[in-house]
């Protein structure tokens, strides 16, 4: 694996502890590179009313954006998955809207990934 996969990895395995998801029992974490070179990470966080809940890639991405970073080079998704981790739609409109360049690394527990562009992802996506 690649040296940024592995930090990127490891900090999302990190953020992954801090899911709060007590009604899917599903936990996430993600982590994402910006362009200065800062590692910003992120963890579902359900809520008793479910539509308020917030994916993992979500929140590590408004982290960054919050502090004015911007350019997001890399950002990984970590989940218990077969195959890989897959964003939701709504996860995949703001990595359009906000990460676009960046590089989409989609793993599992196992340490298996792949690698998406968000065009790949969400193609012909909505923009104004
Ligand atoms: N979830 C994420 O955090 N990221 C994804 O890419 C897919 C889904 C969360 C939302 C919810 O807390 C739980 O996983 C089950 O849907």
């Amino acid at each position: 694996m690649k040296d940024i996969y592995q930090r990127l990895y490891q900090a999302a395995l990190g953020a992954r502890k801090n899911a709060k998801a007590k009604y899917s029992n599903f936990k996430v974490g993600a982590a994402l590179l910006t362009e200065n070179g800062e590692i910003f990470t992120g963890a579902n966080i359900e809520s008793s009313s479910y539509g308020l809940t917030i994916c993992a890639e979500r929140v590590a991405l408004f982290k960054a954006l919050s502090e004015g970073d911007y350019e997001i080079k890399y950002l990984l998704v970590l989940c218990e998955a077969e195959d890989f981790c897959k964003p939701c739609g709504a996860c995949r409109q703001i990595i359009a809207d906000y990460a676009k360049n960046a590089e989409i690394i989609l793993a599992n527990l196992l340490g298996e990934y792949q690698i998406f562009k968000i065009d790949d992802l969400l193609p012909h996506s909505f923009k104004i």
